[in-house]
């Protein structure tokens, strides 16, 4: 065992140094200093992947993919280059239902190959066992299944342009092997190139740096070339191909979108150049080149997705002020936390999106104020409460560091893993705190890391004396369930003035007048906080008072539609009913589903009218959730 984790260690290091310019593709044996901060405990090794990176890996991924959209399937041929050890015969990649027709060596000689069981755990798919008969280059020949899990294929009528068909891809967590034969895991790094062919006059993007001009292929098709030149966890890479322009922001930010959204989504995220200078100016250089942003049809089921050099987004943030750009300022800060330093298996994911939340809420403190930033972090607190409340202080599923897989939108992962950076921070001043957060995302740039790892480097570079390291409890905040008593709380006056707004409401059912002027954040804090049984009465003279079902801002719209619903309120089910048709975010999705449901005789016909209609819509990411999270029952999902 012992010998396994070391080489699966210096495999790891070998080829993190892969995609750096000027370091060669096969190091001689790196040293025992640069081996041991890799993977120190056994419990990194990745459960959620076939491969044995230990045996031989994958250094670079070169894919030639036609994008056939009346079949939606995507097919061509995965170039892997391999790096294998000393005597390893085979090589061992991810796939699932995809349709392997050949796999030869760079010079066309067949390899034998086979492809395994499907694993019973959900995604995890089937190994492609390949003998290496001593190649380096392996060419598989292959067809994606018409219903990957990480694409989606949208009618014309589910775009806002309603002519031309659209295409995405999302691939975290373990997606992508649902169209690129690879080893699919967070630790194992790779470069990659693509060639897509695509029918006119249809645009790609991937997250990769797109290369001249698409080449015109005479046959009403087009040819467009990307590069990623540094190595990146597989599931980062990410297409998107649809009618659509492109518009710069600042010399190296810009956005993607249908013609149709375009302006709207080009004036919210005017501020990206500013944040990319923000970010850099807290914890480093931007190491991808550019930063570039698509927005997406409103299927797309998360808000964002960090793929590199060209965040995906959807558009239900935009609304018109801005104000849940916090979102841009997540998904720019993962160019550090996430994509430069991985975490190296799923369990430690708040090591990607704690400290990218931590991150974001520094971003938005920069460029948008103190106040705002405070209010959004108060959010999350009472998120995180929230949720400490509903499962109990003590569950493990609330330490950080868990063996068990992704939670969508985790107060744990995001909020929780925000707060003990908070608290490190408050402890030890924000100046060392800031000199050490650089120096981790340097001294491990383009490598996995695990919470181990993390907690090792804090005690060497951060941490001074015992006294500072007991006042820290540094342990208790990675390993251990609940909330630890030195968390740094956010300030009670981000709030102090809605929240007497919501005891006068609550006792008096007077309506802020002043609710109009409020922030985003203030608005959602009154709506998440009122009481939430409400008469039909009530919830009619709070929507004409406030224009709640009016307002432009998805994320308080969906707080309405969730306290109607809860209460029964028949007008708000036409509008929740529209609104579930046509956006596919999973995290509006799947509450709206379990409100309903949670009604029982009034609400689960509801829900099950509404979802018969909109299930056909959703990417697998949102039905996956809405069907395992919304009841115990299968019986309409
Ligand atoms: N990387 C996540 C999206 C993700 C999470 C994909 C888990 C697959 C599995 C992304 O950066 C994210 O956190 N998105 C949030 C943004 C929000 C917290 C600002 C979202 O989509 O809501
Ligand atoms: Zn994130």
């Amino acid at each position: 065992m012992r010998s396994h984790v070391l080489s699966l260690a210096i495999l790891l290091a070998t080829t993190a140094c892969a995609g750096v310019p000027g370091e060669p593709l096969v190091s001689t044996a790196p040293s025992a200093a640069m081996v041991a901060p890799i993977l120190t405990s056994p419990e990194a090794v990745d459960t959620l992947t076939h491969a044995q990176p230990q045996v031989a890996r994958v250094t670079h991924v070169a894919l030639d993919l036609d994008l056939d959209f009346d079949a939606r399937r995507v097919g061509g041929t995965a170039e892997l280059t391999v790096l294998a050890a000393p005597g390893a015969e085979e090589i061992v990649l991810d796939t699932n239902g995809l349709e392997i027709a050949q796999v030869t060596d760079g010079q066309g000689r067949a390899l034998s190959h086979t492809v395994g069981e499907t694993a019973a755990e959900g995604g995890k798919g089937a190994p492609l066992t390949i003998r290496l008969d001593g190649a380096e280059t392996l060419r598989i020949a292959y067809r994606a299944p018409a219903d990957a899990s990480a694409l989606q294929w949208l009618s014309p009528e589910q775009t806002k342009g309603g002519v031309q068909p659209f295409l995405f891809s999302q691939g975290q967590a373990i997606l992508n092997r649902s169209w690129i034969p690879t080893q699919d895991s967070p630790g194992i790094r790779q470069t990659w190139e693509a060639r897509i062919t695509a029918p006119e006059p249809l645009d790609v993007v991937m997250s990769g740096v797109r290369q001249g001009e698409p080449e015109d292929l005479g046959n009403g098709r087009r040819a467009f070339t990307f590069v990623m030149d540094k190595p990146v966890p597989p599931y980062l890479i990410a297409i998107a191909a649809g009618d659509i322009d492109f518009r710069a922001i600042g010399p190296r930010t810009g956005v993607w979108a249908e013609p149709a959204t375009l302006d709207r989504a080009w004036r919210e995220v005017n501020d990206t150049e500013e944040m990319v200078v923000a970010a850099e100016e807290l914890y480093g250089e931007y190491r991808w080149g550019r930063y570039d942003m698509i927005v997406l049809p409103p299927a797309f089921p998360y808000g964002g997705m960090e793929n590199p050099v060209m965040t995906f987004l959807t558009p239900t943030f935009i609304a018109g002020d801005r104000s849940n750009n916090g979102l841009v300022a997540h998904e720019l800060a993962h160019s550090w936390s996430g994509n430069l330093v991985t975490n190296a298996v799923w369990g430690d994911s708040w090591l990607n999106e704690g400290v990218t939340t931590y991150f974001e809420n520094r971003i938005v403190e920069a460029v948008y104020g103190k106040q705002r930033a405070e209010q959004e972090a108060a959010l999350m607190f009472a998120n995180i409460q929230e949720t400490l409340a509903e499962v109990g202080e003590d569950a493990p599923g609330t330490a950080l560091s868990t063996d068990g897989g992704y939670q969508l939108g985790s107060a744990i992962a995001y909020d929780k893993g925000a707060f003990f950076l908070r608290t490190v921070e408050s402890v030890v001043g924000r100046e060392r705190f800031d000199a050490w957060l650089r120096q981790w995302f340097d001294n491990h740039a383009f490598q996995p890391a695990t919470s181990e790892l993390f907690l090792a480097d804090m005690m060497d570079n951060l941490v001074r004396g015992e006294a500072e390291a007991d006042a820290l409890m540094l342990r208790e905040w990675i390993f251990e369930p609940g909330l630890p008593a030195n968390v740094a709380k956010p300030d009670p006056a981000a709030f102090a003035a809605v929240d007497a707004a919501v005891s006068a409401y609550a006792a008096e059912g007077t309506i802020p007048a002043g609710y109009a002027q409020w922030s985003s954040a203030e608005r959602q804090r009154f709506l998440d906080n009122i009481p939430k049984q409400r008469t039909a009465g009530q919830l009619a003279a709070l929507n004409e008072a406030l224009g709640l079902s009016g307002t432009g801002n998805n994320e308080e719209l969906f707080l309405w539609l969730e306290l109607a619903l809860a209460n029964r309120y028949e007008p708000a089910v036409p509008q929740a009913e529209e609104f579930l048709a046509e956006v596919g975010r999973a995290k509006f999705v799947r509450p709206l589903f379990q409100v309903l449901w949670d009604q029982d005789e009034w609400g689960r016909p509801i829900a099950q009218r509404i979802y018969d209609e909109t299930r056909g819509s959703y990417h697998a990411v949102t039905v996956s959730y809405t069907h395992l999270r919304a009841h115990e029952t299968d019986s309409y999902l």
